[in-house]
């Protein structure tokens, strides 16, 4: 049987972290499941299809790395995947308390489903997307953090606010 788990996440911007996480995530399993969410609260510097066509473009030839978006609640969308393992990264402690909320809550929402970590890489563990987004809408550069592709995609973002 194909074993396949799910990564969700805003990924606004993808990081070089969560690339970092995917591609090892990919060494463990027969498919990645890239799952953006489309998250209204949240001020997005990117918009969902944005995000979705970066993280394909990155991808696009690794055929055990697919990308998907969903509303709503993470459980229904792994129960229409048919995938019971979602992955998320861990980064510091302070990432943990979050973490453990998650992934008990969707755990008591649908108990067939495990939550799975895998340890930040010791180069990425500083990085998240909000800093970055902070960095960016203050004119800053996050080149080292991003992958060029989304660096690309940001400066025509930003271009075309001005
Ligand atoms: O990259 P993020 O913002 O830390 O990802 C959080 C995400 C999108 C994985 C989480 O907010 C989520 O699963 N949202 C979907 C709504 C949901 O299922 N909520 C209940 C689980 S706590």
């Amino acid at each position: 049987m194909k074993k396949s788990v799910i990564y969700p996440g805003s990924f606004d911007p993808l990081t070089n972290g969560h690339i970092n996480i995917i591609k090892r995530a990919a060494n463990s399993f027969d498919e990645v499941v890239v799952a953006v969410a489309i998250n209204s609260s949240k001020s997005s510097i990117m918009n969902i299809d944005q995000r979705v066509k970066v993280i394909k473009k990155i991808f696009r030839n690794n055929k055990k790395i697919k990308v998907d978006k969903f509303k709503g609640l993470l459980v229904r969308f792994a129960k229409k995947k048919k995938i019971k393992t979602i992955l998320r990264g861990m980064r510091t402690v302070q990432d943990f308390e979050y973490e453990l909320q998650m992934a008990t809550s969707n755990n008591k929402l649908d108990s067939t489903i495990e939550t799975i970590f895998m340890v930040a890489d010791a180069n990425y563990a500083h990085i998240s997307s909000s800093l970055i987004k902070d960095i960016i809408k203050l004119g800053g550069s996050a080149k080292e953090f991003i992958p060029k592709a989304v660096e690309i995609e940001l400066k025509k973002i930003l271009n075309k606010d001005k």
